[in-house]
């Protein structure tokens, strides 16, 4: 069993069955960040861009709970630079164990730039990645992409039950290309993120809901700041 509660945005805390907590892409200073949360406990970090609405935050998380910091090999150097003793740097196709779970990073098609002190510094390449719970299902948590026909092999390696997709438009994929996701991906149920942060990330769960319809896919829309369990 793992608690989901959607931060806004891209982020998320996933809280185990053994009550550890994992938080992917925080983004405490994002508009939609839900008021009054406040991290109890941070087992592991998960980061799968440099960009503002990714990765930054992670450094007083990390700092703050001596958390592990799953990132790609340059955002981890970064992260070193900025004090922070627990990056677990990785590239695409590794695989690391990370308290209870396994993480395998994954493509995506975005950019990584990192944005420090008005400069961007390069931050390697996206990614996405593929947990593996304690209890042995399998989620994959795309980050910032745009479809690629490599999902298929996502979905053939690592047969994920449930999938995180962008779905905002502009930035990522918009439903139309989610829905494509999803059909190379095949998983049971897809939470939509990255969308109604700001006015253009227009995408919506009916759209992508409109277009599965005939795949068996449940598109699970979640409420920020509300937990729900899967
Ligand atoms: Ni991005
Ligand atoms: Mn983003």
């Amino acid at each position: 069993m793992v608690e989901i509660l959607w931060l806004g945005h891209g982020s998320f805390q996933w809280k185990l069955a053994g009550g550890e907590v994992i938080v992917l892409d925080p983004w405490l200073s994002g508009p939609s960040y839900p008021a009054g949360h406040v991290f109890e406990r941070i087992d592991a970090i998960l980061i799968t861009h440099g960009h503002f609405d990714h990765c930054p935050d992670a450094v007083e998380l990390a700092k703050k709970f001596r958390a592990p910091v799953v990132a790609n090999f340059e955002i981890s150097l970064w992260l070193s630079s900025k004090g922070v003793e627990t990056a677990s740097g990785m590239n695409k196709g590794g695989s690391q164990k990370v308290g209870p779970i396994t993480v395998t990073m994954t493509h995506a098609f975005h950019s990584s730039g990192i944005l420090d002190d008005g400069k961007v510094i390069y931050g390697g390449e996206a990614a996405g990645y593929v947990v593996e719970l304690p209890d042995g299902r399998k989620i994959y948590f795309a980050g910032d992409t745009d479809v690629f026909s490599e999902m298929e092999l996502i979905g053939e390696i690592h047969r994920p039950e449930l999938a995180f997709l962008p779905i905002g438009d502009l930035y990522t994929m918009s439903p139309r290309e989610a829905a494509l996701a999803c059909r190379l991906l095949q998983p049971k149920k897809v939470i939509p993120m990255h969308y109604g942060t700001f006015p253009p990330l227009t995408g919506r769960p009916e759209q992508l809901a409109e277009l599965v319809r005939d795949l068996g896919v449940e598109v699970w829309p979640l409420e920020i700041g509300k937990p729900v369990t899967w």
